[in-house]
């Protein structure tokens, strides 16, 4: 059986540890692409990787490259290429530099991996998402962003850590933009089950709501750089589920229309925002719906509308991705 290609576009932080967690777990061949400049870094980083296939047990092939020939015949694409916020910086100031560099990745993918499933992880996601899914052409269920299997594990390991439980035994969801205004859904998670407002007091769980929403900041200001490991396994548990078809359940940046009542906030046009999501072979197989009330619709709804005024900042910025 054919192993399954992953190619990964900038080998920096998140690219370098989604190589590593993909090749851990055996999901297929690897390919590490960064710009000429730090070719030697995607070189180095995969020859390193290989070199633990005999102390780890894996028999992935790792490449480092600097040539988008490399990623041809690719099943999946990661997109990590782009600059990382700095202490003081929102997702949003990223936008500017990054959908340029999204842009030109996007146009090498359409060319060189025409089949591929595309994740994007590039900053600020949900717009980065709109502009790989412009660019390259593919239907809206090929592409998708990594942000709600990130944001929505930061949730339940805060809860875990408040509750004294196991991380294995919180359930939860987690919708909206990868901003400050994502929605996690305190009525929706439980602990094997039982409600996790009957174990904890409203005032602890909204603490660890605001520590979700607020996590990707707390660890810029300790590290002067965005977060890698979390976001990386975020990124390769969706791999995994595409590579094989497991039709896991994630929270992902999808694209949606009439789900959540996106069209209605948005003139009529679709808009990719973070939902939960059937992850299989075929992308993006079904965006999961539920009846929302009223608190967390409103909450759903302001999210959707930073999404959208993100969306129209980027393409004031360029106009050809109207
Ligand atoms: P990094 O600076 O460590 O790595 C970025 C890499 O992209 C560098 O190696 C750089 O040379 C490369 N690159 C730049 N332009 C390129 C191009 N045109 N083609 C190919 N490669 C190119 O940054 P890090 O920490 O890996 O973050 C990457 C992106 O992911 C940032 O935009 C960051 O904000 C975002 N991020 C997203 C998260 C999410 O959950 N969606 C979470 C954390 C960060
Ligand atoms: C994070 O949430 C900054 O998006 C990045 O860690």
């Amino acid at each position: 059986m054919r192993r399954a290609k992953i190619s990964i576009i900038g080998a920096g932080n998140i690219g370098g540890t989604c190589a590593h967690w993909a090749a851990q777990k055996e999901l297929g061949d690897i390919v590490l692409l960064d710009i000429p400049d730090r070719e030697g870094v995607a070189k180095g980083k995969a020859l390193d990787l290989f070199c633990c296939g005999p102390i780890e047990n894996f028999d992935s092939r790792i490449t480092g490259t600097g040539d988008y020939k490399d990623i041809e015949g690719s099943d999946v694409v990661v997109i990590t290429a782009g600059l990382p916020r700095k202490p003081g910086m929102s997702r949003d100031d990223l936008v500017q530099v990054n959908a340029g560099i999204v842009r030109t990745v996007s146009e090498n993918v359409k060319k060189y991996a025409p089949n591929a499933i595309v994740i994007v992880v590039s900053n600020p996601l949900d717009a980065m998402v709109y502009v790989a899914w412009k660019v390259t052409g593919f239907p809206a269920h090929r592409v998708m962003g990594q942000a709600g299997a990130l944001d929505v594990a930061r949730y339940k390991a805060f809860l875990a850590m408040e509750l004294g439980v196991s991380v294995e035994d919180i359930q939860g969801l987690l919708l909206g933009g990868h901003g400050d205004d994502m929605v996690p859904l305190p009525r929706l998670t439980s602990v094997n089950g039982i409600p996790v407002q009957d174990l904890l007091p409203e005032e602890r769980i909204n603490a660890c709501v605001e520590r979700a929403k607020m996590g990707g900041g707390e660890i810029v200001k300790l590290m002067g750089t965005s977060a890698f490991y979390a976001p990386a396994a975020g990124t390769i548990d969706m791999v995994e589920a595409i590579v094989r078809d497991k039709k896991r359940v994630i929270p992902s940046a999808a694209f949606c229309e009439n789900e959540f009542g996106v069209k209605a906030m948005n003139s009529g046009k679709g808009l990719f925002v973070g939902v939960p999501c059937v992850i299989g072979s075929k992308g993006v197989e079904k965006i999961l719906t539920f009846k929302m009330n009223e608190a967390e619709a409103r909450s759903m709804n302001e999210s959707i509308s930073h999404v959208k005024d993100l969306i129209a900042a980027t393409i004031k910025l360029f106009p050809e991705l109207a």
